[in-house]
């Protein structure tokens, strides 16, 4: 894999592939094991143009248990405050010496721009790229979907029938395309869920079902059954522009995931979440905090994942012999 830009680009069994290295990871990530040596004298550089938590510090975390080297640039405090612009800023950071670049930026398409563009002569992860996609993220959630139904038994499985709700924003949620395209491939149900405002004009062409209703997914609409997981989605707040039809109180009425809705789960329901969470609007404290809550899985299964893709386009054939 020469870089990691969509999930569109994966097969299924590329994808299943990249799932089963990340159970391989998985004893490292977890610090069960001590770190392998895998990419000694490699560097991983993270562009972060957009702020993060989670995916900065599992890409971080990724590649030192990886022994790779890594040098973190983030947009705020930066010369981009001067006007430098993406192609300086990447070059700038390259000619420090560097093997893959990690991007995140609010520009959708910014990841593919830097990879094609010729500019430097490293693998590019992206780590989110405006409203487009955010592929890692996919990984780890379909990840641990896999991890959580099969357990020690994983290995070598896709998510064939299960049915997967995303409920929320969809129309600014990179989380939430990636997601439909990944599970789709998959061969997981993927049904969205979400106030017409806040889902995509261009949906009619995804892997999907959609609806307006939680009440009548969660109870088993469109497939008769309930959902073997819900993804709860963040209201992006600062990407809302003249779209988000509903108030917050009307919001968390209709599509939150409060405490009555999340007592008619069923107990084997996953409630997923991608983080940072908006505690009190789209998801209760009593669905995060709670036994059926994968939340924190999600967010330890990042490292494995993140482990896996640096190997797979750093360690595993190369990225200087161009393996694709
Ligand atoms: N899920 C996710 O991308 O979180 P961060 O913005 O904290 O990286």
């Amino acid at each position: 894999m020469r870089h990691l830009l969509s999930v569109r680009d994966l097969s299924r069994d590329e994808a299943v592939g990249i799932l089963d290295v990340a159970e391989d990871m998985a004893a490292v990530a977890t610090r069960a094991v001590p770190k392998l040596p895998t990419l000694r004298g490699r560097t991983v550089a993270n562009l972060f143009f957009e702020d993060s938590t989670r995916t900065r510090l599992s890409f971080e975390a990724a590649a030192k248990r990886l022994s790779a080297d890594v040098i973190t640039f983030t947009a705020k405090g930066s010369s981009v405050s001067k006007g430098e612009s993406l192609k300086d800023t990447a070059q700038t950071v390259a000619a420090m010496g560097v093997d893959a670049v990690v991007i995140r930026h609010g520009a959708s398409g910014a990841a593919r721009t830097l990879a094609d563009g010729d500019w430097i002569d490293a693998a590019v992860v992206n780590a989110g790229d405006g409203t487009h996609e955010h592929p890692t993220q996919a990984l780890l959630d379909a990840y641990t979907m896999r991890k959580t139904r099969h357990g020690d038994a994983s290995r070598g499985r896709d998510l064939e029938g299960l049915r997967v709700t995303i409920v929320g924003d969809v129309l600014h949620s990179r989380v939430a395309r990636s997601n439909a395209w990944l599970l789709a491939t998959l061969g997981a149900r993927v049904h969205l869920v979400g106030p017409g405002t806040l889902l995509p004009p261009g949906v009619a062409g995804w892997p999907v079902s959609t609806g307006t209703d939680l009440d009548a997914a969660l109870a088993g609409e469109p497939w008769g059954e309930h959902p073997d997981a819900v993804m709860m989605l963040r209201i992006q707040s600062e990407r809302m522009h003249d779209a988000f039809f509903p108030n917050e109180r009307e919001y968390t009425r209709e599509w939150g995931l409060d405490e009555a809705r999340f007592a008619r789960l069923p107990a084997d329901t996953m409630v997923m979440h991608p983080g940072p969470m908006n505690r009190g609007l789209e998801i209760s404290s009593a669905a995060a905090d709670s036994a059926r809550s994968v939340v924190l899985d999600q967010v330890t299964n990042g490292v494995s994942i993140r482990m896996a893709v640096l190997y797979l386009v750093l360690g595993a054939g190369g990225r200087k012999e161009g393996a694709s």
